[in-house]
């Protein structure tokens, strides 16, 4: 089954309000409703408001960086999933690397799995990061961490939800390093994810489901990892907080569109 690409900026815990509309306005301005690659920008959640403003009418859709496991209640410093959908947006990201292992306390895959589930019952779509450590790559363990991973994060979801998940494949020791996978480490990745997927949901699903690339990508390299394919999409977070930069990455897109069109957003 095709898939159409998808790329997504995640724009973590920068820029201000200013600078997140003028970032959004002009890539509002600048990717055309017609383009068949799917673009969502993930600004941090106090400006998701002010971004979705700045996006309204446009082709780019809204995600969110995390949200919690509940819809409502006594959750001090919380974001639900129906809070997200109620301003405007289509997707979060869920199991980010730096909330699996930087930001403290870290969350494990039963919290992960927990927010999934809350997030698809909410109505959001949701993008699972997973990724080994470089230690875990260097003890030959990469796979066994991927497999683990999407198994809990996706413990108990009914197969007919998988359209509305995005696996990203983020190698925590790609991300902010400057140091991106290789084209063959990342497809032979994306590959094994989805005959993880195809264990877990039938081949059918797995086929429909995106697998984005993420981990210091850049103008520079997307063309070549967006060639492979299993590399559904970028998942890209500093060069996504420069408009030209990021629509060089989408344009990049563009060239290998031909080949992957299909999958609405
Ligand atoms: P960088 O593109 O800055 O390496 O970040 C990747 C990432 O974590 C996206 O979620």
């Amino acid at each position: 089954m095709a898939r159409k690409l998808f790329i997504t900026g995640n724009w973590k815990m920068n820029l201000s309000a200013e600078q997140c509309t003028a970032l959004a306005s002009k890539l509002a301005g600048s990717v055309e409703p017609d383009w068949p690659v799917a673009v969502a920008v993930c600004p941090p959640c106090v400006y998701l408001s002010v971004v979705g403003a700045a996006l309204d009418g446009s082709a780019i859709r809204l995600g969110a960086q995390n949200v919690y496991c509940e819809s409502n209640g006594a959750f001090t410093g919380q974001i639900s999933p129906p809070m997200l959908a109620d301003i405007g947006c289509d997707y979060v990201i869920i199991g980010h690397s730096e909330t699996r292992h930087t930001i403290e306390p870290h969350e494990d895959d039963a919290l992960i799995n927990r927010k999934v589930l809350a997030a698809l019952a909410g109505g959001l779509k949701v993008i699972l990061c997973i990724g080994e450590t470089l230690d875990q790559r260097k003890q030959g363990q990469t796979e066994s961490i991927l497999e683990a991973q999407l198994t809990a994060g996706l413990a108990n979801m009914h197969s007919s939800l998988a359209e509305k998940i995005t696996i990203a494949y983020e190698p925590v020791w790609a991300i902010g390093t400057g140091q991106t996978a290789t084209t063959d480490q990342a497809q032979q990745a994306h590959a094994f994810v989805r005959t993880c997927l195809a264990g877990q949901f039938g081949l059918a699903a797995a086929n429909g489901i995106r697998i984005q690339y993420g981990g210091s990508v850049k103008p520079t390299n997307a063309a070549d990892l967006l060639a492979q394919p299993d590399v559904d999409g970028a998942l890209v977070g500093g060069a996504s907080l420069k408009a030209d930069d990021f629509l060089e990455i989408i344009k990049a897109g563009l060239q290998n569109a031909s080949q992957t069109s299909g999958t609405a957003v």
